[in-house]
């Protein structure tokens, strides 16, 4: 196969079906079809994360920092503020998110890399009656690192604090068991590992913060979580949705759902371990430990003497697409994510391919 293969975390290579269902007739989104639609799309994703009794997704036209906006300003009650566990860009970028709609919020800040403790958020939310809401990276998408969302739910729980996921990254790519979390708003998009197009992402939102939520001022008129999934729950959108992008997203859940999510954590899973043993061949270090590590993502030191450009640059000529480091990582690793459609044949040329420039 003769293709750019994206190692990018995402957009991801998506299948002939799914780019395919772009192509369904042009459909005005006022209409009976796409309400089945946008109903077809919201019942399945909570089907494949065995969610449906206790949760409802909303969706909303843009990328995943969409939905992440939509969740994070939709969800704090007056006089109340959000705990956020910054350990990458992502983490950060939550805060800024927060303190952007005037809120401020408590940080508990981690060097990048680096596994929260449970005892540090224990204290936060023992000496802080004002935090309501916890909020947390599954996948830290900055190192490749996986957060121990577990744990965290946890103490949130105990001390009965909501808790915010933000899974864009990691939803389909690495467990996540709602319930034992205990997780409240969980944000996922479609062009990571869900394996649709960019264009639309979603909260899963649990049922029973619904009525909290309709009581809020309105902190933004576009991204309101409640009136999205009062009119979602009436078979509407609020506003003209990407009709295209949402065709292809029921298109690759309908793949997600044949194949089943366990085995797309298999796949994964089986394709990292198969491009982590080729980089320990070439002598490559890793910049998170083995059992850190997501299932989709491997961030490695770039070699003594190799610049990301020109490793990037002879990759690309070859038909593959690496991704930088970010911020104050971005000259000293590059990354390589395996989400989406990609065949072993094509990780194994990629090893031989990083072989030869390194
Ligand atoms: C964990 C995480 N959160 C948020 C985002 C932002 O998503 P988007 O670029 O789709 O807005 C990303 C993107 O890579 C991510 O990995």
């Amino acid at each position: 196969m003769n293709r750019t293969v994206l190692l990018n975390p995402g957009p991801v290579n998506v299948t002939e079906r799914v780019r395919q269902a772009l192509l369904k007739p042009d459909l005005c989104h006022r209409e009976a079809e796409f309400s089945d639609l946008l109903g077809s799309i919201r019942s399945k994703l909570v089907r494949i994360f065995g969610i449906g009794l206790e949760f409802d997704a909303v969706l909303v036209t843009g990328s995943g920092t969409a939905a992440l906006e939509m969740a994070v300003c939709s969800c704090l009650s007056e006089g109340k503020t959000m705990l956020v566990i910054c350990n990458g860009v992502y983490g950060d970028r939550i805060a800024t998110m927060v303190k952007a709609h005037g809120l401020n919020p408590h940080s508990l800040t981690y060097d990048w890399g680096q596994p929260p403790e449970v005892s540090d958020v224990e204290q936060a939310l023992k000496q802080h009656p004002d935090i309501e809401v916890v909020a947390l990276v599954h996948h830290e998408t900055t190192t490749g690192l996986i957060n121990p969302v577990q744990d965290i739910g946890q103490v949130v729980r105990k001390y009965d604090r909501r808790f915010l996921v933000d899974s864009i990254s990691g939803l389909a790519s690495d467990p996540l068991d709602f319930n034992r979390v205990g997780v409240d708003f969980c944000v996922g998009t479609a062009n990571k590992c869900l394996q649709g197009l960019p264009g639309v992402s979603f909260v899963l939102v649990r049922k029973s913060e619904l009525a909290r939520l309709e009581a809020l001022p309105e902190r933004s008129h576009y991204f309101n979580l409640y009136s999205n999934h009062h009119a979602q729950e009436n078979g509407e959108t609020l506003f003209t949705p990407a009709v295209q992008v949402y065709y292809a997203l029921d298109a690759a859940l309908d793949e997600l759902l044949e194949e089943s999510l366990e085995k797309r954590i298999q796949r994964y899973s089986q394709a990292a371990q198969l491009l982590r043993k080729g980089f320990q061949e070439m002598k490559l270090e890793f910049l998170i430990a083995e059992s850190h590590r997501s299932n989709t993502l491997t961030a490695l030191k770039l070699p003594e003497g190799v610049s990301y450009k020109s490793l990037h640059d002879q990759l690309k000529k070859k038909g593959f697409v690496i991704y930088a480091g970010q911020k104050k990582l971005s000259e000293s690793i590059f990354r390589i994510a395996n989400m989406g459609d990609i065949t072993t044949e094509e990780f194994q040329n990629l090893l031989k391919a990083l072989k030869d420039c390194i």
